[in-house]
């Protein structure tokens, strides 16, 4: 089972989220905090509904509601998913 990311390169582990870019940087402080800003839905509540079973976005939205409104982060979501099968 995952536990929060606490630095970034647990974030890299657990999202596969890039550490290099300029782009992906200016977001990994937030993503430490929620990885859906809409719904203000933690990295540790999505991965937990992850290793629950859900396996696609939809089922990680309709459990958590992260990445059912602009849709930004479902990339995001489906690395953690991913990731954790
Ligand atoms: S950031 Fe997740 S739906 Fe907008």
């Amino acid at each position: 089972m995952c536990n929060d990311a606490r630095t970034l390169d647990e974030l890299k582990v657990m999202t596969g989220v890039c550490t290099t870019c300029d782009g992906c940087k200016s977001e990994l402080e937030k993503i430490l905090l929620s990885v859906c800003g809409c719904k203000g839905v933690s990295l540790k509540e999505v991965v937990d509904t992850v290793a629950d079973g859900a396996d696609t976005i939809e089922k990680v939205g309709k459990i958590t509601g992260a990445g059912t409104d602009c849709e930004r982060c479902q990339a995001l979501i489906a690395n953690i998913i991913k990731l954790g099968r």
